[in-house]
């Protein structure tokens, strides 16, 4: 994006620029902090910080109120206890240039008015790309763990870090009473690698680069899962300490090593500037080298004393910086755009490019995103492209080399089919994809959907990895879903398949039958319907309650109404729904499948309300709703709606012209309620 320098802003502008990318920033802290997902590189992230400094200092008047730069990662997720951090966990600057250090230096010198002659010596160590964590010991045992989360209150991971082999549970003597270990949980290049391979077979989703699979594992409920993962840990700050008998980083960190923690190394004691910057770029060679990622180096005043009288500026501490490598890029040639489909037909295009080594890792193919991408940075096949792979992210085309391009160079024009199928490939109004109309036709479509179908959300059946559908789907032994439920009738044939054997088929047939017993929800997210994630299905399900209701619903003209007056289902979603049961092809598959299965009942959600259980009868007629409406209301709440009154009706709700029921009610005794008491009672609940 091109921007304005600050100064050329108006204070309108400004605002407005502020505001954007203060939304932005907190959107991106959610998705790293908290879903482990990050969206953009760590590079895109810290030129948005960077900017909105920039911005921030030019015009200290405009700072948001929701300022990022006083905000550390993301509050806590549900799902874990909160702990309180007894110091402050907080984050570190960020230096990008050589010319960022020396000012990093300037003012500290300036700060403690320390003479230019005066060395300050720092402690450079690598920066670990991981999770951090905090660790309590009391009498030296390890008591509690804690994640980050926004820096003030973490996450209590306690029985997840018992998990990680190289944490000690008990220091080796002598200690303090109480101490707090900082340090970073992550994974190394090799054991992420192992991880995403076995995650491949299983058919589970991979994680895009080691400290997201880091994350992800430190942040799972089941500590059993944790403990699967091959975590470690570095440690190197301290959070409460009761007494220190060390006063310099360097001494600290022989301290961590007595005690029995692992450090991380290559670290080393830099005298100036020059020192500091030969350690960076030293490391910067090795840094493909060494067995875990970093993402830069952390630069530390090294006297305690000094860093004291330093101290804080909101978010990090003046007396560290983290001086971080650039995006690594490299020039190639584009060969081809290929077009790949995905589970839900949409058309990716990839970029193949002739192999080069980017920061020590072989490229050979970037994705272009979708067709406006290559629209907008006017891509063609052809042409000297530059390509960027910010350590983790896949790598992405930043830019054509213009001056060259080859004269006879055509615009790329994206295809109208589907190249696995020939469908239709159609672009939505308003969409930025492309997709394939074949469906379940599709090849490409049927093995990811079949991937998808026995994923782990979904059938969960295991042993039933991607390669493995590959495999089936290739030699046709299993081509839609129903196949895999009459895979029995090949027992003999997959017995004697390369690398599978009896003991493995007989694995796998067990737990192919152990899933003929399905939940509705799950099933229907099994479909792999556009835009019916686990959370619609569950919804679809607890409206219908058994697949025959859904089946016949679906197939009825009316069903695009049906499904937009079930809460939280829109016209977009009810199209999409509607569209895979218009396909004849699809009916087909469904029906076969449904042959082969038990599908449950959809069980009443559990709810915690007052009047669950309860018995409710609505007569007349309700102002501020229908009747269906109210019917769906009450059953959410975990009521039944009952058509007449009896003795079993706990409430009557009495709408205008109420006629014979509310006069029986009064007459059984049966608790009458205005709509107004109604609408009362399920507000509070
Ligand atoms: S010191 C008060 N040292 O980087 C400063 N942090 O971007 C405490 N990190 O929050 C941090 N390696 O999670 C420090 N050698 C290292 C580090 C390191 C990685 C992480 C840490 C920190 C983040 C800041």
């Amino acid at each position: 994006m091109s921007r304005h320098s600050s100064q050329a802003l108006t204070p309108l502008e400004a605002a407005g620029e502020l505001a954007a990318l203060a939304k932005e920033i907190a959107h991106h802290d959610i998705l790293y902090h908290q879903s482990d997902a990050p969206q953009i590189s760590d590079a895109a992230y810290d030129e948005l910080r960077k900017r909105y400094r920039e911005l921030c200092e030019s015009f200290p008047h405009l700072v948001p109120e929701q300022d990022p730069e006083k905000k550390v990662g993301a509050a806590p997720a549900a799902g874990f206890g909160k702990v309180t951090h007894a110091v402050p966990m907080l984050s570190l600057g960020n230096a990008f240039t050589d010319e960022d250090v020396t000012d990093f230096v300037a003012r500290i010198r300036r700060f403690l008015q320390l003479n230019a002659h005066e060395p300050i010596v720092m402690m450079a160590e690598p920066k670990i790309d991981g999770l951090s964590a905090s660790l309590r010991y009391e009498q030296g045992r390890l008591v509690q763990g804690a994640t980050r989360g926004n820096g003030a209150v973490g996450e209590n991971i306690t029985s997840n870090i018992l998990t990680i082999k190289n944490i000690p549970h008990t220091l080796k003597a002598p200690f303090p009473d109480l101490l707090e270990i900082r340090g970073e949980i992550f994974l190394s290049r090799a054991d992420f690698l192992r991880l995403n391979e076995q995650r491949e077979a299983d058919g589970e989703p991979l994680f895009a680069n080691p400290r997201n699979a880091a994350a992800g594992s430190v942040r799972q409920l089941d500590s059993t899962i944790t403990a699967s993962r091959p975590l470690a840990f570095f440690a190197y700050a301290y959070g409460i300490i009761s007494q220190i008998d060390f006063s310099s980083q360097q001494e600290f960190r022989k301290k961590l090593l007595a005690w029995g923690f692992d450090l991380n190394e290559p670290a080393k004691l830099c005298s100036n500037e020059v020192e500091l910057l030969a350690y960076y770029h030293d490391i910067e060679e090795q840094r493909h080298t060494l067995p875990f990622d970093i993402d830069g180096v952390v630069y530390k005043v090294d006297r305690f004393d000094w860093q004291e009288r330093l101290g804080f500026v909101s978010r990090a501490p003046r007396w560290a910086t983290a001086h971080k490598f650039a995006a690594e890029k490299a020039i190639t040639k584009l060969n081809a755009i290929s077009i790949q489909v995905g589970r839900t037909g949409a058309l990716t295009p990839v970029a193949d490019l002739d192999p080069i080594n980017v920061g020590g890792v072989m490229v050979s193919r970037a994705t272009l995103h979708n067709e406006d991408e290559i629209l907008r940075k006017d891509i063609r096949v052809g042409d000297e492209v530059v390509v960027q792979r910010a350590g983790d992210v896949i790598p992405q085309i930043v830019e054509v080399v213009l001056s060259k391009r080859p004269a006879e160079s055509q615009p790329f024009s994206f295809p109208t089919h589907c190249p696995e199928c020939g469908s239709l490939a159609l672009r939505e109004d308003g969409m930025a994809v492309r997709r394939c109309t074949g469906g379940l036709i599709c090849p490409a479509q049927a093995v990811e959907r079949l991937c998808h179908f026995v994923s782990r959300n979904a059938f969960n059946i295991e042993g039933l990895g991607e390669q493995r559908v590959r495999e089936l789907w290739a030699d046709k032994l299993i081509q839609t879903p129903a196949d895999i439920f009459t895979l029995e009738r090949h027992r003999e044939t997959l017995a004697t398949r390369e690398g599978w054997g009896e003991k493995s088929t007989t694995k796998l047939l067990e737990a192919i039958e152990a899933r003929r017993t399905i939940s509705l929800d799950r099933f229907i997210y099994a479909l792999g319907i556009r835009q019916v994630g686990e959370a619609t299905a569950k919804i679809l399900a607890r409206h219908y309650k058994t697949y025959t209701a859904f089946r016949q619903a679906m197939e009825s003209p009316s069903a695009a109404q049906d499904l937009t007056s079930i809460d939280q289902i829109g016209p977009l979603m009810a199209q999409d729904i509607t569209a895979f049961f218009a396909e004849p092809h699809n009916l087909g598959v469904l029906d076969a499948l449904a042959r082969q299965l038990t599908i449950q009942v959809q069980p009443e959600r559990a709810v915690a309300s007052a009047v669950a259980g309860k018995t409710i009868v609505f007569t007349g007629a309700l102002a501020s709703m229908g009747r269906s409406e109210a019917k769906a209301k009450a059953e959410c709440l975990g009521l039944t709606v009952a058509g007449s009154v009896s003795k079993k009706t706990d409430f009557v709700v009495i709408g205008g012209d109420a006629g014979s029921k509310a006069a029986k009610a009064e007459q059984l005794g049966v608790k009458v309620l205005t709509e107004a008491e109604w609408l009362d009672m399920i507000q509070s609940d």
